[in-house]
Parts: C-alpha cells; sequence; structure tokens
C-alpha cells in the first residue's frame, strides 16, 4: 500500500509462483521423421528447438495443480486462505464443470469463487488483471490465477504447419495485496474479434456437434492461418506496449525486463526492435518449451523469479497475443 497526494493507493503483488512442464521432452529431430519438416526449419522460422509433452492419461488438472502447489508454498500461505482461483486454458479436462472447480476441490481451496476463464494465449494475463481488480476492491483477499495448456490433445500431428508449435505445461501466481509500491501498476487489454477464424478449434460445440463427420474432418483440431497472425501479431504486441509505458510515464529505458507470450521468436524479436529494447532485456524460453498458450507467461514469471535475478523496485512490461484475437500488457514494479 502506498500513499499518493493524499489518497491511499492499493496494489496487488506476486507473492509466490510455480510451473510444472511434464519431463517427457520432444525435439525438431523427433518430428523429422513424423512429417515433411527439419530440425532448421523449425528454427529459423519459430525459434523452437524443443517443448514438453503430457503423457496420454495426464489431465490438465494435474499439470495445474503441480505448479499451484509450488506457488502457494512459495507464497507461504495456508490453501484456505485463497478465496479466489480462475484457471485460463483452451484445452480443459472436459466440457463441464471447469476444471477450476477439479482444481480448488484436490488442492483444498476455500470454498470461494472459482472459474475457468478462455481468452487463448492471453487468458493469463485477462485473470491476472481481473483477480487484481478483485483484490484491490476487497472481493477476495488472495487469488491463485493458473495458465495450463494440454495443447498437444488439440494439436493434427499430420499438420505441419502447427504440430512443431505447441507444448504443454502449467505455470501459477498466486497475488495478494501489496504493503509497498510493488505489484500491478496498470493492464491494456484487447480484443480484435475480426480476425476470430486466425485460429480456431471449430468443434465439438453448438455450431459443429460431435458428429462421426465433423470427427472426420478433425474440427477438433487447431487450425491456424499462420501468415496472417504473424502480421498482426507484431503491431499489436507493440502498440500496447507502448501504451503500458506511457501510462506509467516509463520509457523503455526504465524496463529491466520485457516477457512477451514465447510463440515465435522472429515476432518477437520483430516487436523488440520496434520497442527498441535490446534482446538482452527480453525473456526468451520458446526455444525450450515451445508456445504453451495461456501457460506461456506464468511460466515465465516462475522461471525468472527462481532465477533471483530480478531487484526489488525493478520494471517488467509483460505483453501477450492469442487467437481470437486477444492481446495485450501489463506492467509490474517488482
Ligand atoms: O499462440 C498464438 C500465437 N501464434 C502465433 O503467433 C503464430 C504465428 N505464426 C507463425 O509463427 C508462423 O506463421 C509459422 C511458424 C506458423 C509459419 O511460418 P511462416 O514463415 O509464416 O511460413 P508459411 O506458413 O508461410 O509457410 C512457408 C512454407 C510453406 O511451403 P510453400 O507453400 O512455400 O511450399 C509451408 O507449407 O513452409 C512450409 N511449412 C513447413 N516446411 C517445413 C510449413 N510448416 C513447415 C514445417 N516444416 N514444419
Amino acid at each position: 500500500m502506498e500513499t499518493e497526494r493524499g489518497t491511499t493507493v492499493i496494489r496487488t503483488k506476486i507473492l509466490g509462483t510455480g510451473s510444472y512442464l511434464p519431463p517427457k521432452v520432444v525435439t525438431n529431430a523427433d518430428f523429422e521423421h513424423l512429417i515433411d519438416t527439419t530440425d532448421q526449419w523449425i528454427i529459423d522460422r519459430t525459434g523452437i528447438k524443443e517443448r514438453r509433452i503430457a503423457e496420454k492419461g495426464t489431465w490438465l488438472s494435474d499439470i495445474a495443480i503441480e505448479a499451484s502447489r509450488s506457488a502457494i508454498e512459495m507464497a507461504k500461505i495456508d490453501p484456505k486462505e485463497i478465496d479466489l482461483l480462475i484457471l485460463t486454458t483452451s484445452t480443459p479436462d472436459q466440457p463441464l464443470p471447469p476444471t477450476a472447480i477439479r482444481v480448488q476441490e484436490r488442492l483444498g481451496l476455500k470454498n470461494g469463487a472459482a472459474f475457468d476463464l478462455q481468452a487463448t494465449c492471453s487468458g493469463w494475463l485477462y485473470g491476472a488483471a481481473l483477480a487484481d481488480q478483485c483484490i484491490k476492491t476487497g472481493f477476495c483477499r488472495h487469488a491463485l490465477i493458473i495458465g495450463a495448456e494440454i495443447m498437444t490433445g488439440v494439436v493434427d500431428y499430420s499438420d505441419r504447419s502447427t504440430c512443431i508449435l505447441f507444448g504443454d505445461g502449467a505455470g501459477a501466481v498466486v497475488l495478494g495485496r501489496s504493503e509497498d509500491e510493488s505489484g500491478f501498476y496498470s493492464h491494456h487489454l484487447y480484443t480484435a474479434g475480426q480476425f476470430m477464424d486466425v485460429v480456431e478449434i471449430a468443434g465439438p460445440g453448438v455450431i459443429n456437434p460431435n458428429t462421426h463427420e465433423n470427427l472426420e474432418a478433425k474440427l477438433h483440431f487447431v487450425k491456424m492461418k499462420g501468415k496472417e497472425l504473424f502480421k498482426e501479431a507484431i503491431p499489436r504486441l507493440v502498440s500496447s506496449s507502448r501504451e503500458a509505458l506511457e501510462v506509467n510515464h516509463l520509457t523503455i529505458e526504465d524496463i529491466s525486463l520485457y516477457i512477451p507470450h514465447q510463440a515465435n521468436l522472429r515476432i518477437i524479436e520483430a516487436v523488440a526492435r520496434r520497442l527498441s529494447i535490446p534482446m538482452e532485456k527480453v525473456f526468451i524460453n520458446l526455444d525450450r518449451v515451445g508456445n504453451t498458450g495461456s501457460a506461456s507467461l506464468p511460466i515465465a514469471i516462475d522461471e525468472i523469479n527462481r532465477q533471483n535475478n530480478l531487484k526489488k523496485g525493478d520494471w517488467l512490461l509483460l505483453a501477450t497475443i492469442g487467437a481470437g484475437l486477444t492481446y495485450g500488457a501489463s506492467v509490474i514494479k517488482w
């Protein structure tokens, strides 16, 4: 909590982080035996070298719980003190009930609000922004925001343009009230619905029910217009990042670390060039984990936190883009 010109500013900060990556590693070379591709093509076009794959039979809730346990342990709070749980995913355990409910039950959380949030790869940042408002207004005291995906369950392993991109994993962050000036400063979230068909899983759902024909047409797999998404991602990551800096009267020099959604190294490098931020200040782990959807940002935050290189007072700029298109940026003072 800090005081600015006589008014009390309540902030929300990160109390604990955790992540979980399945042990099984799939390298680019492994794909060379499966589809018409090469290690070099994948590295040159995406920057990805390997990704983690959940073993068959692993539930989304299993990996979400692993990440959450680490985050709660670091936060040093009793699970019963968590009164808001938001699980963000595009690959839930099942359509109903939300996976968050199974996680709440298995973690032994308080009977507070628990729900799934679907905002594609931007889901975790949307969830964190929502929880930030809930903590500030006193709606809840502690929030657990999980991003988790088993993308390999919705990827077509005969489609070379998508199957090489995605990996499985989970990240979780416990948020609570800040006692000083550290925490979230602002969120800038957007949706560009005119691009809703650029990435989709078309069924099963109301439009495309679970029929034999729809299954044969592979409507249950991710389809992506990669080039279109690539072109749209860069200016949107740049504009939301710039807005986040401006609102907080920060320049790019003030930022200690830029943490973008990990989809494609070429996208990230193009964004960094436009923002004039040197790549040494840009966090990258996509070479090791691939695109983990809504788990991308919380996995990154946990890795960064556990590396212990951040100093109190460091400014972090987070940026995201995903199907929808959903996109945006947030600023954190560490
Ligand atoms: O999490 C949501 C955010 N997601 C993203 O931001 C993804 C954005 N898009 C991308 O990352 C890129 O568009 C891809 C990596 C998906 C594709 O890279 P690209 O440079 O846009 O390639 P392209 O789709 O234009 O394909 C170029 C060529 C095509 O062959 P032809 O038509 O020129 O003969 C593809 O068929 O590369 C071919 N190709 C491949 N070749 C070897 C596509 N996938 C592969 C592959 N291996 N795995």
